[in-house]
C-alpha cells in the first residue's frame, strides 16, 4: 500500500472528538431522529427516500419511488414532474424567504453584490426569457465557461429553468478541452465572461472561448453570451457574440418554469476515469434535488439564519451541489468569493467569514494545508465566532490539517464534516452528522439510505482493518443518470467492475473496529491534485501528442499541500536535438504543451526522460512499478490496480 506522508499520519490517528451538548440538542437530526431514520432506511430504503422527496415541491408526484427495471440505469421518481429551479427560487417567493438574502457575492478587489431570493428570481427570469428569445429551449445543451460571478448562478438557473442542460467547464481548463466539451455536447450556446480577478490581476476568459470556437467541431455554437466583469479589450464577433447586459435589459422579470420529468437531464459535468476520454456525467432534476436537499439539511444542519459558504468553484460538482443548488433549494444564504484566498493576504477567507457572519464553512483540505503554513495569527485577527459548523471535501483530510481547522477556525467547538462523495454521486454519501463522534482523518459512516461497503475484487466484504474497494450496494437519488453519448461506460466503469451488481467508486478504503471509514486514495489510475480528479491517461495523451514524445507514463507523487501532483516519465523521439538547444528547453516546451492541452489544473512536478518504460507482457505500461521506484517501495506494496489490469 503506498500513501503520502499525510496518509501515513492518518493511520496512527486515534483521537475522538465529541460534539458539545448544545450542538446535539439543537441539531436538525438528533440521535433519536438518526436512529429512527437509520432503522427505516435499513428496512425500506425507498420509503426513507420517499420521505425525503416529500420535502420538495413537485408539479406531479411519482408513480413509484424507483424504477430499477433497466438497472444500472436507475430512474428515480418515475412519472413525477418537477423542476429544481422551482424549488431553488420560485417556491421561496411565495414564502417568508422572498426578501431573504439568497446570494452574497464578493469580488477579489472587494466589490460586493447581494441578491434577495426575489431579486435573484427576477434576474433568472430575465435571462431565461433572453435564452428563449435566442431559440434555446428544452433539451438544448449550453456550455458555461465562467468564473465565480452572480451571472454564473443566474445562467445556470436560467438554463435549467427553461429545461435546457448546462455543462460547466472550469476556467482552469484550456481552449482545447473547452472545444472538446462544446463539441461533445453539441452546444448551441456558450456563456462566458470577459474575464475575472485573480491575485490582483485580470485573467482574460473570452479569448480562450474565441480560440475554442475557431474549429469546425464547434460549429454547433450559434451564440456566445459574454458577462461583463473586467476592463479588458474584448473582440466581439458579430453576430455570434452578445453582451449579457444588452440581452437582459429589455426582458420581463417573469418567466414560466418548464415542467420537467424527474429524470430529464439537468446538467453534464465531465470527470476523468482510468481510460478513454473524460466522461460526461449526466444528472437529472428530480433525484438530484432530493439528494442535495436532504444532505444540506442533515449534514450541514441548515437553519433559517445561516450564512453558508462553500469555497468551491462553480465549475466542479461541489460548486453545483453546495454553492448553488443545495443552498438555494434549502432557502439558505450562499456566499461566493471570486478570487484567491491569499489576496491581498492570507487572511482573506477569515475576513469574509468575519464580515458576513458566515455560520457554516465548507472547504478543501488542500486550502487548509496552504493557509496553515502562514500561521494562526491570520485567523486570530478576525472574529470567527459566528461559525458553528465546518466541512471538508475532495481528498483525505490529514489529522494535522483537521486539528488546525478545528482549533484555529472552529474554536474547538465546531464539528467538522469530512464528506466523501463524487461527481457521479451528486450528493454527500459518507459523512458525519453534527451529532457524530469525530475521528480526524475519517469520513465517518455512510449517511442513512447509503449502502457503502468495502470489498475485495470478488465482491466479498473485507474484515475491519483491511483495505479494499469502496462500493455502494444500493442506488441513491442523487446518482448519475448516464454517461453522455456513451451509456456503455456506466456499466463497464462503475457497475460491472466488481461482481454483484454494485457501484464501484474507484477508491481504496478501510473500516476500523468502530465501523468508521478511512479513505486511502484512488484504486485506479486517477490522480487527486488539490482535490481535483485528473486522469493519468489524460496527461499521458497530452504528452504523447507532442511530436518529440513517443511514449509517456504519468504517476501521482505526494505533495505537502496539494496532496498529489503528477510526475511524467517519457521516451523521447529521436531528432529533438535539432529543434531544441538542450534537454531543459525541450522539457520546458513539453510542460507548456501540457498546459495548452489540458490547462493549469494538471500540475506537473517533473518530467523525466527514460530509455524504456516497464510494461506487462501484453504491452500495458506498469505505472505501479514506476510509483514503487519513486516512493522507494517494493512493487508488491503498491496496490492500485484492479483485477483486469
Ligand atoms: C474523488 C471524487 C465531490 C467532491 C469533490 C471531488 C476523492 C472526495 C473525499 C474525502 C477522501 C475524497 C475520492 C473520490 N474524495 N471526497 N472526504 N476524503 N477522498 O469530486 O472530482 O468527482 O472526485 O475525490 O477519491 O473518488 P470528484
Amino acid at each position: 500500500m503506498d500513501h503520502t506522508g499525510a496518509l501515513d499520519a492518518l493511520l496512527h490517528e486515534e483521537r475522538v472528538f465529541r460534539p458539545l451538548p448544545q450542538i446535539v440538542i439543537e441539531a436538525n437530526v438528533t440521535p433519536q431522529n438518526l436512529q429512527a431514520a437509520q432503522a427505516k432506511a435499513d428496512t425500506d430504503a425507498l420509503a426513507y427516500w420517499e420521505d425525503a422527496a416529500h420535502e420538495l415541491d413537485w408539479f406531479k408526484k411519482w408513480d413509484r419511488v424507483l424504477d430499477d427495471s433497466d438497472a444500472p440505469f436507475y430512474k428515480w421518481f418515475p412519472g413525477a414532474k418537477c423542476n429544481i429551479v422551482y424549488n431553488a427560487l420560485d417556491r421561496h417567493i411565495e414564502t417568508g424567504n422572498k426578501n431573504k438574502l439568497a446570494l452574497i457575492w464578493e469580488g477579489e478587489p472587494g466589490d460586493q453584490r447581494k441578491y434577495t431570493y426575489y431579486e435573484l428570481y427576477r434576474a433568472v427570469n430575465r435571462f431565461a426569457n433572453a435564452l428563449r428569445s435566442l431559440g434555446i429551449g428544452r433539451g438544448d445543451h449550453v456550455v458555461l465557461y465562467m468564473p465565480l460571478l452572480p451571472e454564473t448562478v443566474i445562467s445556470m438557473l436560467a438554463v435549467a429553468k427553461i429545461g435546457a442542460v448546462h455543462s460547466m467547464v472550469h476556467g482552469g481548463y484550456s481552449a482545447k478541452v473547452l472545444r472538446e466539451r462544446i463539441s461533445d455536447v453539441q452546444a448551441r450556446l456558450v456563456i462566458t465572461a470577459d474575464g475575472f480577478y485573480r491575485n490582483g490581476k485580470i485573467v482574460n476568459l473570452k479569448n480562450v472561448v474565441d480560440e475554442a470556437l475557431t474549429s469546425a467541431s464547434t460549429e454547433c455554437v450559434e451564440t456566445c453570451v459574454v458577462a461583463h466583469r473586467v476592463t479588458v479589450d474584448v473582440e466581439m464577433h458579430e453576430p455570434r457574440d452578445l453582451w449579457y447586459d444588452d440581452l437582459v435589459r429589455r426582458e420581463r422579470p417573469e418567466a414560466p418554469t418548464e415542467v420537467m420529468n424527474a429524470d430529464d437531464p439537468l446538467f453534464v459535468l465531465y470527470t476523468s476515469g482510468t481510460s478513454g476520454t473524460p466522461k460526461g456525467i449526466v444528472h437529472s432534476h428530480g433525484g438530484y434535488m432530493v439528494g442535495v436537499n436532504r444532505t444540506m439539511s442533515w449534514v450541514f444542519d441548515i437553519k433559517p439564519t445561516d450564512i453558508f459558504w462553500c469555497t468551491a468553484d462553480a465549475g466542479w460538482i461541489t460548486g453545483h451541489s453546495y454553492v448553488i443548488y443545495g443552498p438555494l433549494v434549502t432557502g439558505t444564504t450562499t456566499v461566493m468569493y471570486e478570487g484567491s484566498s491569499l489576496y491581498p493576504q492570507a487572511d482573506r477567507l477569515w475576513d469574509v467569514v468575519d464580515r458576513y457572519g458566515v455560520t457554516i464553512l465548507y472547504t478543501a483540505p488542500t486550502l487548509i494545508r496552504m493557509l496553515m503554513r502562514y500561521g494562526p495569527q491570520y485567523p486570530k485577527r478576525k472574529d470567527l465566532s459566528t461559525l458553528r459548523l465546518l466541512g471538508t471535501v475532495g481528498e483525505p483530510c490529514n489529522p494535522e490539517a483537521w486539528v488546525w481547522l478545528y482549533k484555529y477556525i472552529g474554536r474547538s467547538e465546531c464539528p467538522i464534516m469530512d464528506t466523501w462523495w463524487q461527481t457521479e454521486t451528486g450528493m454527500l454519501m459518507i459523512s458525519p452528522l453534527p451529532i457524530s463522534l469525530l475521528k480526524p482523518g475519517s469520513v465517518n459512516k455512510p449517511l442513512p439510505g447509503i449502502a457503502a461497503d468495502i470489498v475485495d475484487a470478488q465482491g466479498n466484504a473485507v474484515p475491519a482493518g483491511t483495505t479494499g474497494y469502496l462500493i455502494l450496494r444500493r442506488p441513491w437519488p442523487g446518482m448519475m443518470r448516464d454517461v453522455l453519448g456513451d451509456s456503455a461506460r456506466l456499466r463497464s466503469d462503475y457497475w460491472e467492475r466488481i461482481p454483484g451488481g454494485v457501484y464501484f467508486a474507484g477508491d481504496l478504503a478501510r473500516r476500523d473496529q468502530d465501523g468508521y471509514i478511512w479513505i486511502e486514495g484512488r484504486a485506479d489510475d486517477v490522480m487527486n491534485i488539490a482535490g481535483h480528479r485528473i486522469g493519468t491517461v489524460d496527461v499521458e495523451n497530452a504528452l504523447t501528442s507532442h511530436r518529440f514524445v513517443s511514449e509517456a507514463a504519468v504517476i501521482p507523487v505526494p505533495d505537502k499541500i496539494k496532496g498529489e501532483v503528477a510526475k511524467a516519465f517519457v521516451i523521447l523521439t529521436p531528432g529533438w536535438e535539432d529543434h531544441f538547444e538542450n534537454l531543459d528547453e525541450l522539457l520546458k516546451a513539453l510542460r507548456l504543451h501540457v498546459q495548452n492541452e489540458i490547462g493549469p489544473v494538471a500540475e506537473l512536478r517533473a518530467i523525466e526522460p527514460r530509455k524504456t518504460l516497464p510494461r506487462t507482457p501484453s504491452g500495458k505500461i506498469m505505472r505501479r512499478i514506476l510509483r514503487a521506484e519513486e516512493l522507494g517501495l517494493n512493487p508488491a506494496e503498491v496496490t492500485t490496480l484492479l483485477p483486469d489490469d
